[in-house]
């Protein structure tokens, strides 16, 4: 760990370098025209600072390149599928532990060996998008049930109180419970140990299994040893050994805390489970021991497995977030508090009083931040929740204005960051001038990634 340093430095070098493709102001207007005002569709060499997910876009290191080299092809009982296994065990001592590619098809696995059409629920504290989506298509309900809590950091928690209303009300028709660490959609908030152990606690009480949404899970693990005063002395490797004790199953986007650009896992002990994930693995992602990955894909994610536990390496991220959050919020742009692992969110409508919901202030902002810095970011507001009601024509807005800064792991350094406050500098100063978008034409799912829109 570094000495009592005021500055934190990112604790790495660069060995290999990308280019960043420069552009200028006249340009990013150009390209957003032709993008039609959604981030989505332009081409990345046409952004600066790419904020848009930190999904599968962090750095890897020179030994995951390395273990990418050193990966094992084979079809079946690949080494790097048991170098992977190793240290999953490591971690979370489950029994089965199969690869998939990503972490929605883990969930569409494990949803579509339990979840019963009209019967089944499954309740978190809150489902990601995915996770609610692989539910629903199989005719099970997600409900959500975070904490209003008091707590300042924690506020990713579990409602016990709502979950325990929900177990006595439909104990028969859960087949599990999940918990989502750290809490992607309420802003990357994480969830205390206590708060894990109790909701542990209360599904043993009703015979309802528990399963972990752990793609932050080493984000997770460092709120919990800074901010929850029992773990102040405890290593993050036995946080995470005792997070992954109180559950009986996980799903994971190796996206994330694996530092990997593709990957994810589903793990369990439930050995009838492993007999209808085995039949469904097989049938879409391919044979148990590699699950739709590269023998060099499962390599990378083991070393990376081993590198987030770092606590130099949390520091820094968990950090570097704060930094970002704290200086946006100094500018006198609103944010959303606590600041989370992973992300930064704006609240655009609170900063953008002048633009109406129906004109899409998160958005507007959203292009604003790219045609002055080039910096993209992404809405989750209403272009991304809303929807236009069909027999009404018209539009019906969601409840929040936000914009969301992803910072990919490892992969900007502090000027990028500075860079990108500096941006926020100068759309502070033009507020006023910022002006709405409207939708010209949309899908009728999922309507963010395609649509198109045009200044007001
Ligand atoms: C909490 C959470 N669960 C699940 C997923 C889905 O993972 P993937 O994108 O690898 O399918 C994500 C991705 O962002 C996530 O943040």
């Amino acid at each position: 760990m570094q000495d009592n340093f005021k500055t934190i430095i990112e604790p790495f070098k660069i060995k290999m370098v990308e280019a960043i493709s420069m552009s200028n102001k006249e340009e990013r207007k150009l390209f957003l025209q032709k993008a039609y005002y959604n981030l989505f569709l332009l081409n990345s060499d046409e952004v600066i600072i790419d904020l848009l997910t930190d999904s599968g876009t962090g750095t890897m290191s020179s030994k995951q390149w390395a273990a990418l080299i050193d990966g094992d092809e084979s079809y079946a009982g690949s080494r790097s599928y048991r170098e992977m296994k190793k240290i999953v065990y490591e971690l979370s001592k489950m029994k089965h532990i199969f690869p998939t590619h990503q972490g929605r098809a883990s969930e569409r696995i494990l949803f579509s060996c339990v979840v019963k059409k009209d019967i089944s629920i499954v309740p978190n504290n809150t489902h990601f998008d995915t996770t609610r989506a692989n539910i629903e298509y199989l005719g099970g309900t997600a409900l959500d049930f975070t904490q209003d809590s008091e707590d300042p950091i924690f506020k990713g928690n579990m409602d016990l109180k709502l979950l325990k209303d929900c177990f006595e009300k439909n104990k028969k028709n859960i087949p599990l419970c999940m918990i989502t660490i750290t809490n992607n959609s309420r802003g990357g908030l994480p969830v205390s140990l206590k708060n894990i152990k109790e909701t542990k606690a209360l599904c043993d009480q009703f015979n309802i299994p528990l399963f972990i949404d752990a793609c932050r899970f080493a984000e997770n693990s460092y709120f919990i040893q800074q901010y929850e005063s029992e773990y102040k002395n405890t290593s993050i490797l036995k946080i995470i050994q005792e997070i992954f004790s109180y559950c009986d199953g996980f799903t994971m986007s190796a996206k994330k805390d694996a530092i990997v650009n593709i990957g994810g896992l589903l793990c369990f002990n439930d050995d009838k489970l492993a007999e209808g994930v085995t039949n469904q693995l097989i049938l879409t992602e391919g044979f148990t021991t590699y699950g739709g990955l590269a023998g060099r894909d499962m390599a990378a994610m083991a070393q990376g497995l081993k590198e987030v536990q770092d606590e130099s390496y949390l520091k820094y991220r968990i950090t570097s977030t704060k930094y970002l959050g704290q200086a946006i919020k100094k500018i006198g742009i609103p944010i959303i508090e606590p600041i989370g692992g992973h992300a930064i969110y704006i609240d655009a409508k609170k900063f953008l009083p002048h633009i109406p919901v129906s004109q899409l202030p998160a958005q507007a902002l959203a292009c604003n931040l790219y045609i002055e810095g080039g910096v993209r970011s992404v809405e989750i507001g209403s272009l991304m929740f809303g929807r236009l009601d069909t027999s009404s024509k018209k539009e019906v807005p969601h409840d929040m204005e936000l914009l969301r800064l992803a910072i990919p792991r490892r992969t900007y350094t502090q000027s990028h960051i500075d860079y990108v406050i500096e941006t926020f500098e100068k759309i502070y100063k033009q507020k006023k001038d910022i002006s709405g978008l409207q939708i010209v034409k949309q899908a009728p799912l999922l309507r963010h990634f395609s649509a198109h829109l045009k200044p007001v």
